[in-house]
């Protein structure tokens, strides 16, 4: 009897972790898809050859497409970065050793490209599913991200003038410019 009920026990346990494992694989599929899309419109205004626009679809696109994803799955989806531009960019508790976690696996050589990390934090009875995708900085991001020698003085001014307090500036290509962070109440 006592072996039944260790089994049954057993059994719900681990029917918990398939479930977590299915929630962490749709939390991820979803937010997978977020930063090619980002990337895209970037792109497409560089390409267009202007950087004013370019800044525009960071400033104000990239914000507007993690709200509407927000919108449409009910978790709180944003960027993040140590070095973050936009003030309410700063990373909470959990995402900036997350943050520090993926620098010092860059700085041991891995590949920012590959990094994430999920989670199911648990907070008294109340569960939390936290996901993150790093965002590594390629060599278009340097036209605003990199350091004064990729930056043109026009650009330089306008973040300066719109982000007083910018601290992301002076990467190199590869480090983690930041990452997408998923906060899913479960
Ligand atoms: C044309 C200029 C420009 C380019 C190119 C650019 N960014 Fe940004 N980036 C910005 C601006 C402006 C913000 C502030 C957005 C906001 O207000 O939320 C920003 C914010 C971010 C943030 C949010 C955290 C923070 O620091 O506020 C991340 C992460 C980020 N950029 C990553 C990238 C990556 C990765 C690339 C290259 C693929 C890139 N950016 C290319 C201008 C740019």
């Amino acid at each position: 009897m006592k072996k039944l009920f260790a089994a049954t026990l057993a059994i719900t346990a681990f029917g918990a972790l398939a479930d977590d494992a299915a929630l962490i694989a749709e939390t991820r599929k979803t937010a997978l898809a977020i930063p090619p899309k980002l990337l895209q419109m970037v792109q497409e205004e560089i390409d267009k050859g202007s950087l004013h626009g370019a800044i525009a679809a960071c400033s104000e696109k990239a914000p507007k497409m993690a709200a509407a994803a927000s919108q449409t799955t009910g978790w709180a989806i944003r960027r993040v970065s140590l070095k973050n531009r936009n003030p309410e960019a700063a990373p909470d508790a959990w995402e900036r050793a997350v943050l520090e976690d993926f620098d010092r696996r860059r700085a041991a050589g891995e590949n920012a490209a590959m990094m994430e990390k999920a989670e199911i934090v648990s907070e008294g009875d109340k569960r939390t599913l936290r996901y993150m995708k790093a965002l590594p900085t390629q060599a278009l991001c340097l036209n605003c991200h990199g350091g004064p020698d990729k930056i043109t003085p026009e650009v330089k001014a306008r973040l300066t003038e719109l982000y007083p307090a910018d601290k992301a500036i002076d990467y190199r290509e590869g480090q983690v410019r930041g990452a997408l962070t998923v906060k899913r109440a479960l």
